[in-house]
């Protein structure tokens, strides 16, 4: 059996103002559809029949609205959380359900609703290859290979990159500069993609052995729980006695059981203004906007108009910007800048 948990979390604030506190990353548009509905299809088209969505209580409807959109939404538990408390709470409490639901030899693949993999084919491939992995009781993560030293992802180190998955050697959580510039110089290194495949069994086990008092915390939080109709409700007392720690902390970077699947699939992390550019395909003057805008002596800009009537944009003269219009917020800043976008959402905070 194959189940699909997709983490939908994440502020996402550095995509101000699509993305907001209200509205966050996952229920951004980005190529027609929601992140978060992307993110269903992709274990859809991998064969998962069940759903599992984690996610914000506040979120509920915005969820419910994205599934009702869909043509073929598969059948959806909701565990609903009161605040947030990281992956490694979120894992675990949808381990234990799937436990409870359909038993622990349930393979899960754990997905983020803020990615885009545009190849889902490719990313379809890389999964069955998780599945028989996880099957053997692995701890299976993707491997993508590293681009640059980012300080943002976790590393996992193999005995050589090859196209063939094999176990992992270590995996370390968001290192600093240094340590992932000599990582990137040593060849030996993947990016962590975030996306992960194991069996609800395999991964509690790994919890009792790496982080029982974690586990022990998500147990009481189930317990005190209220089910409804397709609904896990959790109890805000007790989900906030969890501690607030991600996966790869918890359990990742201490497990001997991590295998990596290097990805066939281009991936990206919406992170930032400049990786969503990044994941559309630029003209000739590495411009990423809709045909209709007029663009003159522009270069290297991003352009997104998401207005209720017909609007026209035109650029002149500009370079390395990023525009983004909403019906009530529109975004003017420079690529190199974009980055800081939060410090716009900070400013906008403290004006309240
Ligand atoms: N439901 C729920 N609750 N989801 C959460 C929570 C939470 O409390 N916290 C995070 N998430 C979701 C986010 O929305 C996102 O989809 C996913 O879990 C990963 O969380 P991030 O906060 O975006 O993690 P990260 O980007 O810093 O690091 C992870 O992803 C990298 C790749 O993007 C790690 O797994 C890294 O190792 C990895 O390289
Ligand atoms: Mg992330």
């Amino acid at each position: 059996r194959l189940l699909s948990v997709v983490l939908s979390g994440g502020a996402g604030s550095r995509l101000w103002p699509a993305s907001r506190q209200a509205f966050p990353k996952p229920f951004m548009k980005l190529g027609g559809s929601t992140l978060l509905q992307q993110a269903v299809e992709r274990g859809q088209a991998c064969g998962t029949g069940d759903l599992m969505i984690v996610t914000n209580k506040d979120h509920l409807f915005l969820t419910k609205d994205v599934l009702r959109q869909m043509a073929d939404p598969p059948e959806t538990t909701l565990l609903l959380e009161p605040k947030g408390r990281n992956t490694g709470p979120a894992i675990a409490l949808a381990a234990l359900q799937c436990i409870k639901q359909f038993g622990g030899d349930t393979v899960m693949l754990v997905l983020s609703a803020d990615h885009l993999v545009p190849d889902v084919e490719a990313f379809v491939a890389s999964a069955s290859e998780a599945f028989r992995l996880a099957e053997k009781g692995a701890l299976v993560v993707f491997g993508i290979s590293p681009a640059s030293p980012d300080t943002g992802f976790g590393y996992v180190e193999v005995e050589n990159v090859s196209r063939e998955s094999q176990r992992a050697k270590r995996f370390v959580e968001k290192p600093d500069l240094r340590t992932a510039q000599e990582y990137l110089a040593t060849g030996r290194y993947y990016w962590n993609s975030g996306m992960f495949c194991f069996t609800a069994d395999a991964i509690i086990a790994a919890f009792e052995q790496h982080a029982p008092g974690l586990l022990k915390a998500a147990r009481r939080a189930l317990e005190s729980s209220q089910s409804t109709d397709h609904a896990v409700e959790f109890d805000l007392h007790s989900f906030g006695l969890q501690p607030d720690i991600s996966i790869d902390y918890a359990v990742m970077e201490r497990a001997d059981n991590v295998h990596v699947v290097p990805a066939k699939f281009s991936w990206s992390d919406v992170g930032s203004w400049p990786s969503v550019a990044k994941a559309h395909t630029a003209d000739a003057s590495g411009n990423t906007m809709p045909s209709d805008i007029v663009a003159i002596d522009t270069t290297g800009t991003h352009v997104q108009v998401d207005s209720h009537g017909p609007k026209l944009v035109a650029t002149l003269g500009v370079h390395d910007l990023v525009i983004v219009d909403t019906p009530d917020a529109l975004l003017v800043a420079h690529k190199d800048s974009a980055q800081d976008v939060k410090r716009i959402v900070d400013s906008l905070k403290s004006r309240r």
